[in-house]
């Protein structure tokens, strides 16, 4: 039998209905995962009358929460936790408690072509001993099309108890998170229709947006479906940026006009895609399905771009005679204005640059990055010959770049800078895209 036929004979009667609507009012909700997600959204729910406690497996993280520090920068995060310290309905917890709601926010990394479950699975086994029969569980974090039914609910069956499941996927993108989370509309699969409309009654505390309900893997296969179409449009402004250099065009100029169309908006080239969602989350459907060529092929674009950003600026260095070049690079986040540095191609294209020059490194949002001490954007730029605008923080648009005469090249990937930061200035302004 098909999730959405067990829905329509697994509806609660109305008393049982009520029942969990009064009880939903004071509910307990523990959040495992206190990252990017999982923290943002156990703030928004302890803001909106639910007593949360948060846990998570890294202590370090637990030990700054318990002391009042957030553990990571958000539009708006400093604010709501405030509040919800003036509500006192957060707390974190260093072991997993019973509670009438679990939100698993954890990591899903790609392995093989597959979302690595095992943070999900360690993050059951915490759960499973403090289990209270008919207790909801939602899986916020992102999964491969299948894996909720073939793999996630098998385990939860085998504690032979009564449960309810939901998966609940993430939308929020890192940067205006609270926004996003608040208002943008969400996708809810559960085993049974009452299961979904559990995690609906949960969520509705904070979200604005519009809540579908759905089967586990009709939503995470609509999750991986959008992370797959933003993947796939990117390659092509990639590939279109391929092209126009080859063909010495200006592809910036070109995208915008051909935008003009009505029923054509296409995505910005970039040096490659970073983040947890978009470079991961369409191997899943890679992995699951015989069917796609698509998808691989555009993955494997957006990988390229670094080897062919550090080729255009090794040429431009045998071009311009530079001997022993050192190479600044402005931004290493994947992403502009903020923090969030995973699968930052920016990593790659240091690997392809470093045996052939001497790299710096400055980014206004971070201090340090594996260890290594980043540069200030003044002794960054007081010190190169080349600069490689890779992130397109605010900060970079206001350079001058007559304050600096000793750098001779600027390659801009994100089409950044204009003739007003060249005022004065003798550096040749090269930029991804335009041949
Ligand atoms: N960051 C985003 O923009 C974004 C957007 C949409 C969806 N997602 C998805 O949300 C999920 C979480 O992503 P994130 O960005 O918050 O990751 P994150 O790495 O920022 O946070 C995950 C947290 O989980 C903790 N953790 C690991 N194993 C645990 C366990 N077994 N029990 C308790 N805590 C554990 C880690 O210590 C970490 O603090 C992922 O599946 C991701 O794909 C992320």
């Amino acid at each position: 039998m098909s999730l959405a036929m067990v829905w329509q004979v697994c509806e609660l009667p109305q008393s049982l209905r009520s029942y969990w609507n009064r009880k939903s009012i004071k509910m307990t909700v523990c959040v495992l995962g206190l990252g990017y997600i999982g923290l943002p959204l156990a703030l928004l729910l302890a803001d909106n009358g639910v007593k949360v406690l948060g846990f998570d497996v890294d202590a370090q993280k637990l030990a700054r929460l318990e002391n009042n520090l957030l553990t990571l920068k958000e539009r708006g995060l400093e604010q709501l936790f405030a509040s919800v310290q003036k509500k006192g309905t957060f707390s974190v917890v260093q072991t997993v408690p019973t509670a009438e709601s679990y939100i698993i926010a954890v990591p899903t990394p790609q392995t093989d072509r597959h979302s690595d479950l095992s943070y999900i699975y360690k993050s059951l086994e915490f759960i499973h001993p403090h289990y209270q029969p008919g207790s909801l569980i939602v899986l916020e974090s992102t999964v491969g099309p299948s894996d909720c039914e073939s793999k996630i609910i098998p385990e939860l069956r085998k504690w032979n108890v009564d449960f309810k499941f939901a998966h609940c996927p993430e939308r929020a993108v890192p940067g205006n998170t609270l926004q996003e989370m608040t208002r943008n509309d969400r996708v809810i699969g559960g085993i049974t229709r009452q299961d979904a409309k559990s995690a609906q009654r949960l969520y509705k505390k904070f979200v604005t947006g519009s809540i579908s309900l759905t089967t586990p893997n009709q939503a995470a296969t609509v999750k991986t479906m959008e992370n797959t179409y933003r993947a796939v449009n990117i390659a092509l402004a990639n590939e279109f940026a391929k092209i126009a250099t080859e063909l010495h065009l200006d592809v910036w100029e070109a995208i915008a006009l051909a935008n003009h169309h009505p029923r054509v908006a296409i995505h910005r080239p970039s040096v490659g895609v970073g983040g947890h969602c978009i470079p991961v989350d369409p191997w899943f459907f890679v992995g699951e399905s015989k069917q796609s060529q698509l998808i691989e092929a555009a993955l494997l674009v957006n990988q390229q771009m670094p080897q062919f950003v550090a080729d255009k600026v090794q040429l431009l260095i045998k071009q311009h005679k530079i001997k022993k070049p050192m190479i600044g690079l402005l931004g290493y986040t994947y992403k502009k204005n903020v923090d969030d540095t995973r699968e930052t191609p920016v990593e790659h294209l240091i690997a392809c640059l470093e045996s052939a020059a001497t790299i710096l490194i400055t980014d206004p949002y971070l201090t340090m990055i594996k260890g290594r001490k980043l540069e200030s954007l003044d002794t960054l730029l007081s010190t190169v010959s080349i600069v490689i605008l890779t992130t397109d923080h605010n900060e970079f648009s206001k350079i001058l770049f007559k304050n600096y005469p000793n750098i001779k090249i600027v390659y801009d990937t994100q089409h950044l800078f204009t003739p007003k930061n060249f005022e004065g200035s003798s550096s040749y302004h090269y930029v991804l895209g335009k041949g």
